[in-house]
């Protein structure tokens, strides 16, 4: 499984992939706002950090505009995947950039539906948000089940379900056990995996037991 961090700040990036971790990078306007930063530059300096994909989403809503967007974004730089939501207009760029080569990441994905139409449309990622789903009662890990399902009846189907909205660990261990290609999640979520209490409890053990031996490696 592929790890990106769903982040657009600078410092959490450069420290993720100085782990040899990290494969990707998703931002939205929502993380750009947040980072306060300008975008183009900003995107253009994740890049640079990261030769993996770096989702760079639209802002505009019509087709017209979206277009020339994506074409500004996917200009930024080779490793750029163009980040357009599940509407008509989205799917319809989508086809148009996939057609020509462009990767493209479909968002704001809330069912099995809509994922079918974006791998149909030739996404490189669909993005469902389970932590979302989650929120209103409903199971996001479901809808990666029912995904996963799907784009496996069919081989010519080359879209990779990137999990998004990644709330916690599990979200991430149960999308795996079902062949999800990746997982975007907050910097903070991809440290918790490294985490297990008795990893902690046995290492400060074999220190102090270490220490008695009186020996030195180097
Ligand atoms: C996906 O690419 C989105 O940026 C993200 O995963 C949304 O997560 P949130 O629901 O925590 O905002």
């Amino acid at each position: 499984m592929k790890f990106f961090v769903d982040t657009a700040d600078l410092d959490d990036i450069k420290d993720l992939a100085d782990t040899g971790l990290l494969d990707g990078v998703t931002t939205n306007p929502s993380l750009i706002a947040k980072s306060g930063k300008q975008f183009i530059p900003l995107i253009k300096e994740i890049c640079d950090i990261v030769p993996g994909p770096v989702s760079a989403e639209v802002a505009a809503t019509d087709y017209e505009t979206m277009r020339k967007e994506a074409d500004v974004l996917r200009n930024i730089a080779d490793n750029v995947a163009v980040k357009v939501p599940l509407t008509p207009a989205g799917l319809k760029v989508c086809k148009e950039l996939s057609d020509e080569g462009t990767m493209v990441n479909v968002t704001l994905c809330f069912s099995a539906a809509q994922a079918l139409l974006a791998a149909k449309a030739g996404a490189a990622f669909i993005s469902p948000f389970v932590g979302r789903l989650d929120d209103i009662s409903f199971n996001g890990l479901e809808l990666i089940a029912d995904i996963c399902t799907i784009y496996d009846n069919y081989a010519y189907f080359d879209t990779e379900v990137l999990v998004a909205s990644v709330r916690n660990p599990l979200h991430i261990i149960e999308s795996a056990k079902m062949g999800a290609h990746v997982a975007t999640c907050p910097a903070s979520v991809i440290r918790q995996l490294y985490n297990h209490p008795l990893t902690d409890k046995g290492l400060a053990a074999f220190v102090e037991d270490w220490k008695k031996t009186g020996q030195s490696i180097l």
